[in-house]
């Protein structure tokens, strides 16, 4: 990135981290970043690790920054924006929140004026680099500042923006939730592998290379997932055999069910905070 503007992490906990690691991965220049945190030791462990700049400061840290990334737990989030609100000039900062739940109304309500902010929501493989992410900007944030929030999330993986901020939700139950599906996915044919005789690491090391395999697949090729799942489904095969008893299950309907309870479930935490 040219003239890469200064960002300050506001939280400098699991999320933080992988997007600073992923920038600095990216050749972003560890001078242009800020974190700040509570604890002085965590700070100094993270500082040595990157290079980048650490304080206890929030309204500091703000001060020095382009970028405002509120990267504190949503319950802590009106407590910290009362500490830096009045460091922060609509005028010049973008706000990035990747706080689950929080409205960006909610947002520039506590921080007491009507500032570029972006809605985040990020989901945990971020932290490995395989992030998908999204985005929502309210009516202040210039595409020069789009840009610029698309490319920090990018720094850990896949983003979309999204028109209506109620696409948060939707956001939230396919792909901010979406690990732990695929997480129980592995735990079932795990067991399903040590039922029929593999070993727990075999079991183990043939679902996980499957499911990466199965994904990249789907990745590369120009066909859609249901294409691949024909063709790899002949007629009077094993596979055939599997999908039918996954459709007496009624397969697809169970995962679209579940997918609403998520989607269900962030609309409420979103009353929370409002
Ligand atoms: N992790 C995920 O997979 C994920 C997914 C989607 C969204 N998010 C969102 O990302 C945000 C961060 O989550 P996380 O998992 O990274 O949390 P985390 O690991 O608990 O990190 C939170 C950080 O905030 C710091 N902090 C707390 N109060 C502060 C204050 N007043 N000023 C400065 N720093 C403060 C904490 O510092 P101390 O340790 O010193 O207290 C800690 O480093 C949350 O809003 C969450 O909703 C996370």
């Amino acid at each position: 990135m040219s003239q890469a503007p200064t960002l300050a992490f506001i939280g400098a906990g699991n999320m933080a981290q992988a997007i600073i690691k992923g920038l600095l991965q990216q050749g972003y220049d560890a001078k242009q970043i800020i974190a700040t945190g509570r604890t002085a030791s965590k700070l100094a462990v993270l500082a040595a690790d990157t290079g980048i700049g650490t304080s206890m400061d929030n309204q500091a840290a703000c001060q020095q920054a382009d970028i405002i990334i509120l990267a504190v737990k949503p319950q802590m989030m009106q407590t910290t924006i009362s500490q830096l609100a009045s460091a922060i000039e609509p005028q010049r900062h973008l706000i990035i929140s990747l706080a689950a739940g929080i409205l960006a109304n909610t947002i520039t309500g506590w921080i007491g004026s009507d500032c570029a902010t972006v809605r985040c929501m990020p989901n945990t493989p971020a932290l490995v680099g395989m992030g998908a992410s999204g985005l929502y900007a309210n009516g202040q944030v210039s595409d020069r500042q789009k840009a610029m929030a698309e490319q920090i999330m990018q720094a850990v993986g896949i983003s979309i923006w999204l028109p209506e901020e109620t696409l948060i939700d939707a956001v939230t139950a396919v792909s901010g939730s979406g690990p732990a599906y695929y997480f129980l996915m592995m735990e079932a044919m795990i067991a399903g592998a040590e039922k029929l005789g593999l070993d727990q690491q075999q079991a183990k090391a043939l679902v996980l290379q499957t499911a990466l395999g199965a994904a990249t697949m789907a990745q590369h090729s120009d066909q859609s997932p249901a294409q691949l799942r024909v063709a790899v489904t002949s007629p009077k095969g094993t596979t055939e055999q599997a999908l039918r008893s996954f459709a007496e299950s009624d397969y697809q309907a169970t995962i679209a069910n579940a997918m609403g309870a998520a989607y269900q479930r962030s609309q409420e935490l979103a009353k929370l905070f409002t």
